[in-house]
């Protein structure tokens, strides 16, 4: 049994393996179709989810399993005090995968540290968001066909913005990028960026900054470069943009199911 709690326990050659696993189950899906029969996920969400809670949850039933899925915390026993261990010790009595999404950041460690089955953190605060970047990685790469010599702008909350936190630190650790520089305006940095990476403002950890992705920014970009966005969205990526070809962040989404059912093959 292995956890997936911070992008820093994964290799470069575990992440190659991740995207091989991917592109064989988006190739060949009914080999995979059976193969979590009898195992049950819980999906463990303490914050809003959209995107990640869907995508493990059909994630989970396209490889053949169930899930339980608990959002709404006031109506478990969290609400009558229970702690995060207490509760990570029951879901795991009954469940085989416990994917996690808190506010805290170290929760997730916490949560595996006294967990009998693999844990995979959602999410936990302003910290990290590790199946966020295997997808976002498989998102580049199968854009750009390689993860080394490119030019990748964050623009956003990137204090608080976990994704970034993820993506960032994978890259950073692993040599694909050799430095990193934050600037105000975001204008002179992108008509050599090869990837644009886009995030809203996290006002749930208080922030009040606002930017907005203009004509005049798209206008400099170059057409080979790709703009990403983990969504939701707010105003700082407009709807106008959309119909762009350099607009990946639907097809985004797409590559985040099947890195999830490669990273529950890997894990079980
Ligand atoms: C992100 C998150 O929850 O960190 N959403 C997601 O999982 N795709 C990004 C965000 O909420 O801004």
């Amino acid at each position: 049994m292995r956890h997936l709690i911070s992008i820093k326990d994964l290799l470069p050659d575990e992440l190659m393996s991740l995207i091989d696993i991917s592109d064989d189950i988006e190739t060949k899906p009914q080999k995979y179709r059976s193969i979590m029969g009898g195992k049950v996920l819980t999906n463990l969400f303490y914050e809003p989810s959209t995107r990640t809670s869907s995508s493990f949850h059909s994630a989970m039933l396209r490889l053949g399993g169930s899930v339980i899925q608990i959002n709404e915390v006031q109506y478990s026993s969290v609400s009558k005090g229970e702690n995060l261990q207490d509760t990570i010790l029951t879901i795991g009595s009954y469940s085989d995968f416990i994917v996690l999404r808190s506010q805290y950041e170290g929760d997730a460690k916490i949560a595996s540290e006294v967990s009998q089955v693999p844990v995979i953190n959602a999410g936990d605060g302003a910290g990290e968001h590790p199946t966020q970047a295997l997808l976002d990685l498989r998102t580049i790469y199968k854009n750009k066909e390689t993860l080394e010599g490119l030019k990748i702008v964050f623009v956003g909350d990137i204090a608080n913005g976990r994704t970034v936190h993820s993506l960032g630190t994978y890259l950073e650790n692993n040599n694909q990028c050799h430095y990193f520089e934050t600037y105000e305006d975001m204008t002179a940095e992108l008509s050599d960026a090869d990837v644009l990476y886009m995030t809203r403002v996290q006002t749930e950890r208080g922030s009040t900054e606002s930017y907005e992705l203009t004509r005049d920014h798209v206008d400099v970009l170059s057409d080979k470069c790709i703009v990403m966005h983990p969504f939701p969205r707010n105003d700082e990526l407009p709807r106008w943009f959309d119909s762009d070809p350099r607009a990946k962040y639907i097809e985004q989404m797409k590559h985040g199911l099947f890195m999830r059912m490669a990273i529950l093959t890997s894990l079980d």
